[in-house]
């Protein structure tokens, strides 16, 4: 049979790690193992009772969610957006200026293509979500990556001024971060935006971790001043804040131009995003549900679990995030140990080995540019952060 030759582009990426382990735990799960799934960037709660009233009541009213709407969203969600950009991060934007994507991944996605050439560069502060640097190869550009683990998982002003070229096309800020949970304050991001200043530099703001700050304050670069205002375009969804990352709404914001550019590229690929969510959207931006209170409460008691727990394994370290709901403690001093006839030779073999050996399903930190360390979401119950630090600590305490 012909073996069909695929595009040059689509070899230049890979497919989500994360996912792939989250799949493969739900397999061992399925196969009657007691896995301890940490793996997926996903909230444990249900989406709020009033944002699914919202979603039914619309469902309801024959005919309003049976068709498309325009590509970059109803006017009246882009108004919804505008308005929560004003109210709680102090950002002026047009509905014009504003538009819904089909997740924040979507947005990124579509900004990435809306403004990367061949070859333009993309400084991408590491540890990265998974998806920044295979959007940027996907694109045909160059990510320049610059650790930040020597820095409190903050990029420095310093480091920012080393990665700068006349290439430099874009910079990726993405507070409070996945994996790291780290929180960057008004002044470091302030020093950031003073190096850009007079550059021609566009700024991607990831904030979808907004509404999960348990230290520090939230700071969207975009409201540090009239010139980070004029490079950046923010982004936001309802996935992580609202317990809805099967409802697929993700936003943008900023010039007008590039919220142009990305609605063409979305009006020729996604077209709108699913109606029915954009009504589920409109409620949870309307009204900040109730439950959220209680849910940041219990995020912040599952990182104090999990992070006293994991200091409490031999060799491990794990600093405390201030901010969304992962963990990445590093475990670098188990590397070269041997848990029986197995050598601990990286990151990767760690994870595997706490998959198969201790039934606990992390993700290795090379995914996201720190090999060494892993991450671990603590979107999972106490009960499920207890046991699976008790089975890491058992495993750490039979390595030699
Ligand atoms: C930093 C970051 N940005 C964006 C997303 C994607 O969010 P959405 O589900 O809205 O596409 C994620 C999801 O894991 C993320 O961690």
């Amino acid at each position: 049979m012909t073996h069909l030759k695929l595009a040059e582009r689509v070899g230049r990426i890979q497919p989500s790690a994360t996912l792939a382990l989250t799949a493969r735990a739900k397999a061992l799960a399925a196969e009657g193992k007691d896995v301890i799934a940490l793996t997926a960037g996903e909230c444990d709660f249900e989406t709020p009772a009033a944002v699914r009233a919202a979603a039914i009541d619309a469902l309801n009213a024959r005919g309003v969610v049976d068709r498309y709407t325009p590509a970059s969203g109803l006017p009246q969600l882009r108004k919804a957006i505008a308005a929560k950009f004003k109210r709680d991060n102090g950002l002026e934007y047009a509905p014009e200026q504003v538009m819904a994507n089909c997740g924040a991944k979507h947005s990124c996605f579509n900004l990435v293509g809306a403004l990367v050439n061949d070859g333009d560069e993309v400084i991408i502060p590491a540890p990265y979500w998974v998806s920044y640097p295979e959007m940027v190869n996907f694109f045909g550009g160059k990510p320049v990556v610059v650790d930040t683990s020597s820095t409190g998982f903050v990029l420095t002003a310093e480091a920012l001024k080393k990665a700068l070229t006349p290439r430099t096309r874009l910079l990726l800020v993405n507070s409070p971060g996945n994996p790291t949970g780290a929180v960057w304050s008004r002044e470091a991001q302030q020093a950031l935006a003073d190096v850009l200043k007079g550059t021609e530099v566009a700024v991607l703001s990831d904030e979808i971790y907004e509404k999960l700050v348990y230290d520090g304050e939230h700071v969207s670069f975009a409201a540090l001043s009239e010139d980070a205002y004029n490079r950046t375009v923010t982004i936001n969804g309802v996935a992580k804040a609202y317990a809805m990352t099967g409802w697929r709404i993700g936003y943008a914001a900023g010039p007008r131009h590039i919220i142009d550019a990305m609605g063409a590229l979305q009006s020729h690929s996604t077209s709108n995003p699913a109606t029915v969510s954009q009504f589920a959207t409109m409620k949870a931006l309307t009204e900040d549900p109730a439950e959220l209170d209680g849910w940041r409460k219990k995020f912040i008691a599952r990182r104090d679990l999990i992070v006293s727990g994991l200091n409490d394994v031999p060799g491990v370290k794990c600093a405390k995030p201030g901010g969304a709901f992962y963990v990445f403690p590093d475990f670098r001093a188990w590397i070269g140990k041997r848990h029986g006839d197995l050598k601990l030779m990286d990151d990767s073999v760690i994870c595997e080995a706490l998959l198969t050996r201790a039934l606990v399903a992390g993700v290795p930190g090379r995914e996201f540019g720190a090999p060494g360390f892993l991450r671990f979401s603590y979107a999972a119950s106490d009960e499920e952060i207890r046991k699976a630090v008790e089975r890491i600590g058992k495993f750490a305490r039979e390595l030699s």
